[in-house]
């Protein structure tokens, strides 16, 4: 018999992030001089504090056991403790907690445990690149909702793709792959919406740390001070604590939900990696000192790249992000001017010309834009920038 493959993976697309890193990643090892800014994950060693956490629980003999599938007890307990006072919510205990292998299993988790057959789930455009596939691998449909200008969701938007298969809404602020951030009262909107037709919201939060120049995060899940059943929390270390490596993430809601989504993963991956858990138990009850110095590295990189991309022909971002760590500037001036048609090739060429790579926006839903992510050193990113102008320069008459 010929290989078998299922329609459900016959129809996943492979991750566009992942496979433009690797592609750069490739390029690099055959000693081109190529600057990645395709990847999501910050360039900053992990701080020493959590690394050597983790080599203290190796050499004690704790990392070499299964834990509970759902993370260690005293870890679930420290994350509720630490969302319990981050969010202002009065009533979260370990049992609220599930700790997974990357904020990616959390919410892997969470479709697989919220979603029937054919439910929809609302996903405001552009959208990070695993949502929709993680939503269909549970099968579920994922709904993009076309926003404004501004790329944040209205209540407006989301009405317009309501029908009676919806069940979720998924929010991510700040954002990826724009670095918007909503506010209290956008929010607050939103929440209403939602509860008024009784939806579930799952708030990827994972950015939350990463916000710039004053910006401030709120979560939905904050907008009260008992954490609604409704609404799910996903986060993690990725990139708060530059952990992208150890694979540690979380879900937060409430407890009858959480113990179904342990049992997924008691099925799915058992229990999260030993001694991350034990990396991560330090992350969060160490001190945070390294955290702000990475947010303000960050914050510097932005406003040193923002004005220089605004200087680009063809590359068009008039409001400046406030949080994460990407840029998603409209590109369709530049297609006109150089001729090249699509997004797609844009990059390709970017990457085999002027040997920068960035991501083409059409893996987050949306044409005519491509994602910048400054997660490298300040250098590389001017040098980046410099090559981009002159690329599209050859272009102008
Ligand atoms: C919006 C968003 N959510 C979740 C993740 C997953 O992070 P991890 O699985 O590394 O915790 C990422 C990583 O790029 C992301 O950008």
């Amino acid at each position: 018999m010929d290989m078998k493959i299922s329609q459900r993976s016959q129809q996943l697309q492979p991750s566009a992030t992942m496979k433009i890193s690797a592609q750069a990643k490739q390029m690099i090892a055959e000693g081109l001089d190529v600057i990645n800014l395709g990847i999501g994950e910050p360039d900053f060693e992990t701080p020493k504090n959590i690394e050597e956490a983790a080599i203290a629980a190796i050499n004690d003999g704790k990392a070499s056991f299964y834990t509970p599938a759902a993370g260690l007890a005293d870890l679930r307990t420290s994350v509720a403790k630490r969302t319990a006072a981050d969010y202002g919510l009065t009533d979260l205990s370990a049992k609220n907690v599930a700790i997974t292998t990357g904020a990616k299993m959390a919410l892997y988790a969470t479709f697989q445990t919220i979603l029937d057959p054919g439910d929809e789930v609302l996903l405001p455009e552009p959208y990070w690149v695993s949502y929709a596939e993680q939503i269909k691998l549970a099968g579920g449909v994922p709904v993009p909702v076309p926003v404004g200008e501004t790329f944040k969701a209205t209540t407006k938007d989301l009405a317009a793709k309501l029908t009676d298969r919806t069940v979720a809404f998924l929010l991510n602020s700040p954002e990826n792959p724009t670095g918007v951030i909503y506010d209290r009262e956008e929010l607050s909107a939103l929440n209403d919406w939602t509860k008024a037709h009784d939806l579930m919201v799952i708030t990827d939060d994972i950015y939350g740390q990463l916000t710039y120049n004053g910006a401030t995060f709120t979560s939905i899940a904050q907008l009260s001070d008992h954490l609604d059943p409704r609404i799910v929390i996903i986060t993690g270390a990725s990139k708060t604590y530059s952990m992208t490596g150890w694979r540690m993430g979380y879900a937060i809601a409430d407890a009858s939900l959480i113990s179904k989504i342990s049992a997924f993963l008691s099925h799915a991956t058992g229990n999260p990696t030993a001694v991350s858990q034990y990396a991560l138990l330090e992350a969060l009850a160490g001190e945070q000192g390294q955290v702000e110095l990475m947010r303000e590295a960050f914050e510097d990189r932005l406003n040193t790249i923002y004005p220089l991309l605004t200087e680009i022909p063809g590359f068009s971002l008039p409001v400046k992000p406030q949080g994460a760590f990407y840029l998603f500037p409209d590109v369709s001036e530049a297609l006109k001017l150089s001729g090249i048609k699509t997004t797609g090739e844009l990059v390709s060429r970017l990457l085999n010309e002027a040997h920068v790579a960035l991501v083409d926006g059409t893996a987050f839903g949306v044409q005519n834009h491509v994602r910048i992510s400054y997660a490298t050193d300040l250098a590389s990113l001017k040098t980046a920038m410099a090559r981009i102008k002159d690329f599209m320069l050859q272009f102008k008459d």
